[in-house]
């Protein structure tokens, strides 16, 4: 068997606002994730109307990595890492989201930060948005129900694409773009920067909005192929394959349907056209603006590769007043795997299942592929030395990898590299914790805040710098 790439791509993943803090440092604007208080396993996080005294809100100050980078990166490079993906905060290129100039002190600590990865060989993996929009276009624009967010949007991806040019050469248009597609409050103004008035349909502001934004994923893939034809340019999804409860043929249409749902969005970024079912959908039920010309700049900006992030798999049943289309997912069903471990956050754990989404794409779409998201969010306990032992993480690595594996040597799958998640420990983006961790370097600082920030090595470290050394021949 032949292996994986010599060049794959390992490393590990983040986001700007769940590790860098400094939410007002060089000049940054506040975006939606600074308006995010603490939740807790099981509790949502509470979203302000802009920042409430006494609240506490950890992504402002998160793991500091804004004035820690240089002696971040060095452990990076320590662990072997060969790409870093992380996300640039909008908000530090345009502030409020809306002004024709770009702040060059943002643009300076992403110089600064990409200078920094090269030295050590480490290749920048760049996600233009991950649920961090500014939120001055939350208040003045209603967030991505406004068509004016796509100039908005390109001119700052114009802005970085022209900047970096030669530095990155792997972008992400959209983090996790089709998260809203489940209507639920947390996706919709997180990836949206949208809270549904009662007044509204969500899942007509939501169609609404995701069709703005596949637009300006469009525009972007074409400007960043025109100011520099090396840039690979991919979509991001949370991919999760969903099976059937039963072999009832009602269920497997229902997780069919739920399938089609969910990765409409991957279907227009890298086909360039909406999928027949949605477009009869969407013509039976909304009143949308997607203009002729809109659906030429869609067929013009299709993606370079499939960038996804696995974590779980789901099981649907079909409702007993399943609608007609199926489609409503107010009538989706979950039902727990009774096969499959969870995690103490109740996500099930189900490493075949990432071999399933390889498939699926590659069937779907036959396009390179990148897992940029993977990893188990557990608590970790230092021992009295203050080291961390994660035998469960390595263990839940292991079998992801191993999947992946057998995906790509025997499936024959196209696969350019694998990024696991928060792989230094940092701020939970559904819960604002920081005791969920998915690092294999620890961070001292806990869900109430305190911690000397300090960095240390989990065994998981040593594991992982292994398994890049070998190139994943020794797990
Ligand atoms: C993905 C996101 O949803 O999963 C990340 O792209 C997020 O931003 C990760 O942190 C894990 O989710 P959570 O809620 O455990 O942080």
């Amino acid at each position: 068997m032949a292996g994986l790439r010599k060049d794959f791509l390992w490393g590990g993943a983040v986001a700007a606002n769940q590790l860098e803090g400094g939410f007002q440092d060089g000049g940054k604007g506040l975006s939606v994730a600074d308006v995010m208080a603490a939740g807790a396993n099981g509790v949502e996080r509470e979203i302000t109307d802009g920042i409430v005294a006494g609240k506490n809100y950890p992504n402002h100050e998160a793991i500091d990595f804004y004035h820690r980078y240089k002696d971040d990166v060095k452990l990076f490079a320590d662990l072997g890492l060969n790409c870093f993906r992380t996300s640039i905060a909008w908000t530090r290129i345009f502030p409020n989201g809306d002004e024709t100039e770009p702040n060059e002190a943002g643009l300076q600590f992403y110089d600064d930060l990409f200078d920094e990865l090269h030295k050590y060989g480490i290749e920048p993996v760049i996600t233009l948005s991950h649920f961090e929009m500014p939120y001055h276009l939350v208040k003045t624009y209603g967030g991505w129900r406004s068509r004016k967010l796509i100039d908005f949007y390109v001119r700052y991806a114009t802005t970085v694409f022209k900047r970096f040019k030669g530095k990155v050469h792997y972008w992400m248009t959209f983090n996790e773009i089709n998260n809203q597609t489940g209507l639920n409050k947390f996706a919709l103004f997180t990836n949206s920067g949208i809270l549904v008035r009662p007044d509204e349909d969500a899942a007509e502001v939501m169609y609404q909005a995701g069709h703005y934004e596949v637009v300006a994923s469009a525009l972007a893939v074409q400007i960043g192929h025109e100011i520099d034809p090396t840039n690979q340019i991919g979509c991001m999804v949370a991919m999760g394959p969903t099976y059937p409860a039963t072999t009832d043929p009602k269920d497997a249409l229902k997780a069919m349907r739920e399938m089609q749902r969910n990765y409409w969005f991957a279907d227009v970024q890298v086909k360039g056209k909406y999928p027949s079912w949605l477009v009869q959908y969407q013509k039976d039920h909304f009143n949308l603006d997607i203009t002729l010309e809109d659906l030429d700049v869609l067929k013009e900006g299709t993606v370079d590769y499939i960038g996804f992030s696995y974590y779980a798999s789901h099981v649907v049943k079909a409702s007993e007043n399943e609608p007609v289309s199926y489609v409503d997912p107010l009538h989706t069903k979950g039902v727990a795997n009774d096969k499959l471990e969870r995690s103490d956050w109740g996500w099930e754990i189900d490493p075949i299942g990432l071999r399933v989404a390889l498939n699926w794409f590659a069937e779907r779409y036959d396009k390179p592929m990148f897992i940029v998201e993977n990893g188990l969010g557990a608590i970790d306990t230092p021992d009295a030395a203050g080291h961390v032992h994660d035998p469960y993480r390595i263990d839940y690595l292991k079998k992801h990898i191993e999947q992946m594996k057998l995906a790509v040597e025997v499936d024959g799958v196209d696969l350019m590299g694998y990024t696991p998640w928060g792989f230094i420990d940092l701020v939970s983006a559904g819960t604002g914790q920081m005791d969920k961790r998915y690092g294999m370097i620890y961070v001292d600082k806990n869900d109430a805040g305190e911690g000397s920030l300090e960095r240390s090595k989990k065994d998981s470290f040593y594991w992982y710098r292994n398994v890049i050394k070998t190139n994943g021949e020794e797990l």
